[in-house]
């Protein structure tokens, strides 16, 4: 393990059935006024806004609301959450959903203190600075599994005007304090949504998985993840109230991306790039954005990271190294075995139901143009990427 590097990660876990019990001694710490930030309902019709707002009477707090948080949550909605905030004079921030929900309330954290006339997109999301200011503590309760959100600092914004989707990742400071882990509360979760948290899960890993040559431990644990994830995945879409499955999905998720899994090593993040920029011109799911550009992304660079490629075959999709031609066994080639391994990861996407083109997402030829200048272009990979290759792998999805 060659990199060096510092650790800490200040989120507070309560997971299980019985995990809201977390909540009303969590809410003891901060002061009265409460924003309960969420999306376009889902919690109001599976129960979990009832369960909530139940609590928080009983503890005594002022709630105020800040409803209607889109999937790939704007900065005009970011610009409203801030004076819902100020207007309430905020102690704490309760959010509930899945990513968009709570990178939104990053966002909107980071900004209640931002003297005024300056601009938050401008502050965290062009000029990239840190939250100096202070930010307002931020409880989470996880409904969608899939971006991690929930343990880091992640907060990823859309600015439609400029067509742009852009993430910013704050310090530790907008770590949220505490998250209540319910696998149960995501069993409603409509199968598509389900299905593109899965794919993000796994891409989350994959980023920080293909990079680098030093044998390191954090490999290892990603190889563990994604076993486990594949293994469970193929069980919630057979059946989305297998307890076991779900859980295992949700756990595989929260540490697929707190920071943890890519400690030491150089990540890629090549896949999110493209993604984001498919993202900011579709409003697609992200998950989706993400399976539809992944295999031509990963055919393209296999020869630059072939040893990698190989080991995630062998250790990830169990391809056996040896075939058989005529009764003889021979020892397949580096290159075979890896490209076995990407196959049967395409077989699977298809299995459970991944978008694997990004005509389906509604993505057009005119559109290339734009999403290829949209993409950032990283050098963490195994190959850093030209426009050209960008558009290699579009017109390949397509
Ligand atoms: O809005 P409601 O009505 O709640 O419906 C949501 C939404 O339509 C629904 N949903 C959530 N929980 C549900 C449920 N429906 C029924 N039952 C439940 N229990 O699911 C839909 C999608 O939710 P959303 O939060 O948008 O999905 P996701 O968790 O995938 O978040 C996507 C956003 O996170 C960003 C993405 O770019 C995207 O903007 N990401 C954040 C990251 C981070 N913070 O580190 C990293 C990721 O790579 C990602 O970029
Ligand atoms: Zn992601």
């Amino acid at each position: 393990m060659r990199g060096s590097f510092t650790y800490y990660n200040p989120t507070k876990l309560y997971f299980g059935k019985d995990a809201i019990n977390g909540l009303k001694e969590e809410l003891k710490n901060y002061g009265k006024n409460v924003v309960l930030v969420y999306g376009g309902g889902s919690i109001k019709k599976n129960g979990i806004y009832d369960t909530v707002t139940t609590i928080l009477k009983e503890s005594g707090k002022n709630v105020f609301e800040d409803a209607g948080v889109m999937s790939n949550p704007t900065i005009k909605k970011v610009y409203e959450g801030i004076e819902i905030a100020r207007s309430a004079n905020v102690d704490m921030f309760l959010a509930i959903g899945g990513g968009s929900v709570i990178d939104y309330t990053k966002a909107v954290s980071a900004s209640v203190n931002l003297p005024s006339g300056v601009d938050p997109w401008d502050e965290y999301f062009v000029k990239y600075n840190e939250c100096t200011v202070k930010p307002i503590p931020i409880g989470t309760i996880l409904t969608m599994v899939g971006t991690g959100s929930e343990m880091n600092g992640g907060s990823v914004i859309t600015n439609e005007d400029a067509g742009l989707k852009v993430g910013k990742v704050f310090d530790s400071n907008l770590f949220p304090k505490f998250t209540i882990l319910n696998p149960e509360y995501t069993y409603t979760v409509p199968r598509y949504q389900m299905v593109s948290g899965i794919f993000d899960i796994m891409s989350h890993i994959m980023e920080q998985y293909f990079s680098g040559d030093d044998d390191n431990t954090s490999d290892y644990i990603m190889e563990g993840l994604m076993r486990s994830l594949i293994t469970s995945s193929k069980i919630a879409v057979k059946n989305p109230t297998d307890y076991d499955a779900r859980s295992n999905i949700m756990w595989t998720a929260t540490w697929a991306l707190n920071t943890f899994a890519g400690k030491g090593k150089a990540q890629d993040w090549e896949v999110h790039n493209i993604g984001q920029a498919v993202g900011a011109i579709t409003n697609a799911a992200h998950g989706m954005t993400l399976s539809a550009v992944s295999i031509p992304y990963y055919r393209l660079i296999l020869p630059y990271g072939l040893p990698k490629f190989k080991r995630f075959a062998l250790n990830v999709w169990n391809v056996n190294p040896f075939g058989k031609n005529m009764n003889a066994t021979y020892a397949k080639t580096d290159s075979e075995i890896a490209k076995e391994g990407l196959l049967m990861m395409s077989e699977w996407m298809r299995e459970i139901g991944l978008v694997m083109h990004l005509t389906d997402l509604g993505v057009t030829n005119e559109m290339l143009d734009s999403i290829i200048k949209a993409t950032f272009y990283n050098d963490g990979g195994y190959k850093k990427l030209t426009q050209a290759d960008v558009l290699n792998i579009l017109n390949e999805s397509m």
